[in-house]
């Protein structure tokens, strides 16, 4: 059965039907529709507009729909047209002619906007909460590593001394970022769009806002035109969640490389890694790699969601249908990335000495060398030639700059003494950087305290 049945002579072709189907996708709106629909029926009693008995069905009808679905009495026909379909040819099916009257001042187009936003705002609550986990693993894996020297790095050559804590809370930042962007995203989009009918409202005398704040909206759409052809929504999310996988698959990557034998800076838990068939050795990061590998499903799903919308003539097209696989997707793959990406990470074993031996062999307190004769009074540049100048003897004689001898020191520039052993110590170069924002030990600790009592808002 269609609901668009009467202007047609023929039956649908069975390969049109399926084709226009999208019950596969949409169905997981079910607990929406029903919710937008039970608001609906009841503002259209208030109104007058439907009698309060039909209401009463209406919503008792759609209430038993939802229990029976939800209690698997009741099967969703994986051939109906959508979900909109299925609840209202259902409901009628169930209480008759009172079924039939729940449409009134309706439309698809305003249902499907309204349904979709309900649907992303509940997934967007669960995204958070699991962007929070990730904040809150990396604040106590920080803490416990605020002061453990490890070298950081530009072009992926040793630079300066960091903490490991220091570069876990980097991420950190990006996902309060990450935040940021989805509850602005979702703030934008937290408006009701029932009410705008197909496009042209309805000559109803609808109530919008009492639907709106029955529904839990911060208020209604203020155009009927752009309410039902606007997905501005989904793509705002799709590009917040493509930057919440950016983060992650940096960070993906960083961790492949970090327990690699090359680094060894860290070891998965056996109950996060894999083996090989063949190599018995062999010991893989593949929740890492597939969490990098699926950045490219989101951002896929972005340039889909732009890619449809581009071009299409207001109000609704059918071309819009094809939102919603894809922001679900989107959605689906970065939840499924973070429900393994935050135990992978808790339970990550930490090889502090390893970290340490590969700051002591890069030179990375060369800069801390040449501030030292800065302090000696030597402008900074003269003071970076003479600490080349030691780098290229150390690496000559095989030394670090903390085992250097004195007499080397002196040779390049009179002014070191035996003080500069103090100022090339990893420990102290770390230590002094105590700028905001830098990786002294005490300064991660700050911003660790920061960061959880933002989180702890945000909650
Ligand atoms: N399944 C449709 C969609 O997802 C619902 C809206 C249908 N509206 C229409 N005018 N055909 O977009």
């Amino acid at each position: 059965m269609k609901l668009w049945e009467g202007r047609f002579k023929k039956q649908l072709d069975k390969k049109a039907d399926d084709f226009n189907s999208s019950i596969a996708v949409d169905s997981r709106m079910v607990k929406e529709d029903i919710a937008g629909s039970i608001a609906h029926a009841a503002m259209l009693a208030k109104q007058g507009i439907i009698a309060q008995q039909e209401a009463e069905a209406i919503i008792d009808g759609l209430s038993g729909i939802l229990a029976d679905i939800q209690s698997g009495k009741l099967e969703i026909d994986a051939d109906a047209e959508d979900i909109h379909t299925f609840v209202e040819a259902k409901l009628t099916g169930r209480i008759g002619d009172a079924g039939k009257r729940l449409h009134t001042g309706r439309s698809r187009n305003d249902q499907v906007a309204l349904d979709l936003r309900l649907h992303l705002k509940k997934l967007c609550g669960t995204l958070r909460g699991q962007l929070i986990d990730l904040i809150s693993a990396l604040c106590d894996k920080a803490e416990k590593y605020a002061g453990a020297v490890m070298p950081g790095y530009t072009h992926l050559q040793r630079a300066q001394p960091v903490t490991f804590g220091h570069h876990l809370m980097a991420y950190a930042e990006m996902f309060i970022r990450d935040i940021g962007r989805l509850d602005d995203a979702c703030g934008r989009m937290d408006v009701s769009p029932l009410g705008s009918g197909a496009l042209a409202s309805t000559t109803y005398p609808l109530d919008r806002g009492a639907v709106a704040s029955d529904l839990g909206f911060t208020g209604v759409t203020h155009n009927s035109i752009d309410a039902v052809s606007d997905r501005d929504f989904a793509i705002e999310l799709a590009s917040a969640l493509s930057l919440v996988m950016v983060h992650l698959s940096r960070f993906a990557e960083e961790i492949v490389l970090w327990c690699s034998w090359e680094f060894k800076f860290i070891e998965l838990d056996d109950a996060f890694s894999t083996g090989s068939s063949i190599m018995p050795q062999k010991k893989n990061p593949d929740i890492a790699e597939l969490v990098r590998g699926k950045s490219g499903r989101v951002f896929g799903d972005l340039m889909a969601l732009l890619t449809v919308m581009k071009g299409l003539p207001l109000a609704y097209n059918k071309d819009m249908q094809e939102d919603k696989e894809a922001i679900f997707d989107a959605f689906d793959t970065v939840m499924l990335c973070l429900d393994a990406f935050t135990p992978m990470i808790e339970t990550i074993r930490v090889n502090t000495q390893n970290m340490r031996r590969a700051a002591a062999e890069g030179f990375i307190n060369a800069t801390d060398c040449a501030d030292y004769l800065v302090g000696k009074g030597l402008p900074f540049r003269d003071a970076y030639k003479a600490v080349g100048t030691l780098v290229a003897l150390c690496i000559e004689k095989g030394h670090t700059l903390e085992s250097l001898p004195i007499e080397d020191y002196k040779s390049a520039c009179g002014l070191f003494e035996d003080d500069v052993y103090q100022a090339v110590s990893l420990d102290r170069c770390v230590e002094m950087r105590k700028v905001y924002g830098g990786p002294a030990p005490e300064n991660v600790r700050g911003q660790i305290d920061r960061v959880r009592e933002l989180i702890g808002g945000l909650k």
